[in-house]
């Protein structure tokens, strides 16, 4: 790991914590960032972004990898991080994901579930469109 690397980091019952050379793309503006903190929760009224609405909807993860991981050697760079509608961030560029039982993953393409119900978080499994998730 390096000092150029972009790191994730989920929060125990709260969002992703992203760190690096970042750049949050949404339809009202681009947004260059060194870190930014990610609803994971689904519940927030400022997405892709944390509200603490975390805290009200009584969100619960205990942040860890799933325990199956496809991870890939990553360079360094920029990442640039979309949320598509309805569904998941999709991250762009290297990224390290740091899991709070100290396990670790990596990979160039990600897509970050942001519904809160992903049976993979912090991947993305598919559950938003079960759930019928708007955001
Ligand atoms: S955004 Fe949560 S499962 Fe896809």
């Amino acid at each position: 790991m390096t000092s150029d690397s972009n790191i994730l980091i989920s929060q125990v019952n709260g969002p992703n914590m992203v760190t690096g050379e970042l750049s949050v793309v949404t339809p009202a503006r681009v947004r260059a960032m060194r870190s930014a903190m990610l609803c994971r929760c689904g519940h927030s009224r400022d997405k892709p972004f944390c509200d603490g609405a975390h805290v009200r909807s009584g969100f619960s993860d205990p942040a860890q990898l799933p325990a199956k991981i496809d991870s890939e050697i990553v360079g360094t760079g920029s990442l640039t991080i979309r949320p598509i509608a309805n569904g998941p961030n999709r991250c762009e560029g290297p990224l390290m994901m740091l899991g709070s039982d100290g396990r670790t993953a990596s990979s160039t393409l990600t897509f970050l579930c942001r519904c809160g119900e992903s049976r993979r978080k912090p991947y993305c499994d598919g559950t938003h469109k079960k759930i019928g998730f708007r955001g």
